[in-house]
Parts: structure tokens; sequence; C-alpha cells
């Protein structure tokens, strides 16, 4: 029997990139699974669908509270529970890289928004449903940019630093709730959005991240699933508040 049957995960962000990935996994370890995205997810499931996933599609920008209600109410629509949240959806692949000073205030806002607020009101949304069904796992996408701290970029560095410390305050507060509630901190990843967005970091961070790890090689997104889909399962019950940091061993805490 595979690790998460029976079990109803959604992953935000998971039309592609790191979030496609971490959704293909835990369907392959047994989870129904939900791709939520602000973009169309209809090729991600119809390529899970075609390895024989159960798998729904629902599109809603995380920053927007009515559409995060009206994702969740589909979900429950479609397969009556909701068991697993993994918060991946952020912006990282198509924000500017700038000097602190210039970067554009509306940009900050956004990140903060989708990158901090957005996983909030996920979080929140499904709840009242991890509660009916007993408990829930709740895992979210951070950075090892927290700890690595790499100029340009405060914006979303912040935004991750925050994300780091909901994730404890969070598992606090849910946890007599039987609810979980995890963070993965991957390094620099090749995702899909890196390749198509990032030419600027493909010159240059990656090489620095290379040699940064004791693992010297490039991060992809399927390094990460494995980190998220034990915060998923059974053998994670009794963990809580946790960032695992997944990049090879270039942050070691
Ligand atoms: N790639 C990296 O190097 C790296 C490293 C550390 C952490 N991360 C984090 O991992 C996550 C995924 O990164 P990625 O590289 O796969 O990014 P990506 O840009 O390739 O994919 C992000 C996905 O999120 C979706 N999305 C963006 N804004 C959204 C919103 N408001 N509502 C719903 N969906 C939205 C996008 O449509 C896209 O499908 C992000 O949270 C990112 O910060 C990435």
């Amino acid at each position: 029997m595979a690790n998460l049957d029976g079990r109803v995960a959604i992953v935000t962000g998971a039309a592609s990139g790191i979030g496609f990935a971490i959704a293909r996994d835990l369907a392959r370890q047994g989870a129904r699974v939900a791709i939520c995205d602000v973009a169309d997810p209809t090729a991600a499931v119809a390529t899970l669908r075609g390895e024989g996933a159960d798998v729904v599609g629902v599109r809603a920008d995380i920053a927007d509270e009515e559409a995060v209600a009206a994702a969740h109410a589909a979900v429950v629509a479609a397969f009556g529970r909701i068991d697993i949240l993994v918060n991946n959806a952020g912006l990282f692949t198509t924000i500017t890289r700038a000097p602190f000073d210039q970067l554009d205030v509306a940009e900050w806002r956004r990140v903060i928004d989708v990158n901090v607020t957005g996983t909030y009101l996920f979080s929140r949304a499904v709840w009242p449903s991890m509660r009916a069904a007993g408990g829930g796992r709740i895992v979210n996408i951070t950075s090892g940019s927290v700890w690595s701290a790499p100029a340009m970029m405060l914006h979303y560095v912040t935004s991750k630093g925050a994300l780091t410390a909901m994730t404890r305050s969070m598992a606090r507060e849910m946890g007599p709730d039987n609810i979980t509630v995890n963070a993965v901190a991957p390094g620099f990843t090749i995702s899909d959005g890196v390749l198509e967005h990032r030419h600027d970091m493909l010159a240059t961070a990656a090489g620095r991240a290379r040699s940064a790890r004791a693992l010297q090689r490039d991060q992809a997104p399927g390094d990460i699933v494995g980190a998220v889909a034990f915060l998923c399962g059974d053998g994670s019950a009794f963990v809580t508040g946790q960032t695992i940091v997944v990049d090879g061993g270039a942050v070691m805490r």
C-alpha cells in the first residue's frame, strides 16, 4: 500500500515547476491531488491523468481571498475532504532583481501578498476541512535564501523569512487540531520558471550554488519531492514547526 493512499492533497502553483513535481510525486504515493494555479492547469492535469493519477485542476490566485475560498470549495466538491496542503505557489522566477533601494514598492507588495498572505489565506481556508478530517498536513515551500541571504532580492528573501516564522507559529496554533505545519527550503533549483525567465541567474547563481554545496551539482525539482512526501506521510506524524533545508548541503544548521 502506498504511503498516501486515500489522502487528498492540494498543491498550489502546481501547473509547472517544483509544484508540478510535488503534485506528481504525491499522486505516485497514492494521493488524490488538486493542482491549483493562477495559470491554466489543464496540461498538468492531463499529464498526470495520463499516468493514472486521480487529479483535478483549479484556477485561483492565492492572494485573492474569494478565489481561494472557491478553490477550496471546488476541491471539497471533487474529493470530499482535504488532508494535505502544499503551499508552493510563490513569486520568484519572474521578480525583478535589484539593489534594495531600487526595488519597485508595488512589486515588493505583490511579492509579500502572494508569498506570505496567499499562503496564510490558503492555510486558513483548508483548516476547517482538516479539522473535520481529524487532522492534516501543511507544507510550506520557503527557501534556502533565508539563511544564505543573497543580495538583489530583498522582497523575496523577506517573504520567505516571514513564511518560515509563519510555519512555526501556525504549527503552534494548529497543533491542538492534529495538523502539522512544516516547511521545505530548497536551494537554487532549475525549475521550468528558472529555465524560462532566469537566464541571468543560470549564468551566475547556478555555478555559485553548485560550488557552495557539499553535493556539487545542479538541483532539480525532483530533489525536493522526497522531503515534502515525508512531511505529508505517517512517518512525520510527530514533526511540526520545522524547516527541512533541501539544497545539497549548502546551508547547514
Ligand atoms: N526555483 C528555485 O530556485 C527556488 C528555490 C527556493 C524556493 N523556491 C520556491 O519554490 C516555489 C516554486 O518555484 P518554481 O521555481 O517552481 O517557480 P515557477 O515560477 O517555475 O512556478 C511557480 C508556479 O506558481 C504559480 N503561481 C505564481 N503566482 C501564483 C499565484 N498568485 N496564485 C497561484 N499560483 C501562482 C505559477 O503560475 C507557476 O505555475 C516558489 O514558492 C519559490 O519561491 C524556488
